[in-house]
């Protein structure tokens, strides 16, 4: 985690062109930029990484793995956002963080990961807005070693009319639920940051 800096990482664990995790994670991206950080947005097929296998590390990490981990490595905090299939995160997300798990990528275990305060987001056509999935990918980063204090963002019903075609939230209530969400989520990178300052002295 890098405290030094005000970027934000946001990664999108669906692959789908008009997907509603995405366009929910750029509604929020556009948030972050109105609250005076900067993003990088991950879309995962810019990462086209072979599935998770010892036998392919032996050989060699894929490169990109090493450009994903160097962007985290800058980042001063992570959002998440998954589709569920059949109650679980989408597989490519789960792979993505499985490599970037390895000890062959970082020095230490978890350099990327520790402390970094997250936000888990689903989106779902269905009435339950992706909770299970939610559910899944705090239990992932957990295990990854982030800020155990993990927030989170349900989407149900969701729909292509409930965005304009800037990927923004059209309807006022979500809009006011991320505005606070992200001002509730940079207030504590904020005091982290402080936090640290005084600890460096
Ligand atoms: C294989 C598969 C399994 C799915 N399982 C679930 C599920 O368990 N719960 C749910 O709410 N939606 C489920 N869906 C519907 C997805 O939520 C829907 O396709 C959604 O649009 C995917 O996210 P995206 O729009 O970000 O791509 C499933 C879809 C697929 C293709």
């Amino acid at each position: 985690m890098n405290i030094n800096n005000k970027n934000i990482v946001l990664i999108s664990g669906s692959l789908r062109k008009d997907s509603y995790n995405t366009k929910v994670l750029k509604s929020i991206e556009k948030e972050i930029i109105r609250q005076g950080y900067t993003t990088t947005f991950v879309n995962l097929n810019d990462f086209p990484i072979p599935f998770y296998n010892e036998d392919i590390e032996l050989l060699g990490i894929p490169s990109k793995v090493f450009v994903l981990k160097n962007i985290l490595i800058n980042t001063s905090g992570l959002i998440v956002s998954s589709p569920e299939y059949n109650g679980e995160i989408s597989a490519v997300l789960k792979n993505i963080f499985d490599w970037l798990s390895r000890k062959s990528v970082n020095k230490t275990p978890k350099q990327n990961f520790s402390g970094l305060k997250t936000i888990a987001i689903g989106a779902s056509p269905g009435k339950n807005g992706a909770r299970r999935s939610i559910e899944r990918l705090q239990v992932l980063l957990k295990t990854l070693g982030v800020d155990q204090n993990i927030l989170s963002y349900s989407l149900a019903k969701a729909s292509n009319d409930m965005f304009d075609n800037k990927d923004e939230f059209l309807i006022e209530e979500q809009k006011e639920i991320i505005k606070e969400l992200i001002s509730n989520y940079l207030t504590s990178i904020n005091s982290l940051r402080v936090d640290l300052e005084k600890s460096i002295g």
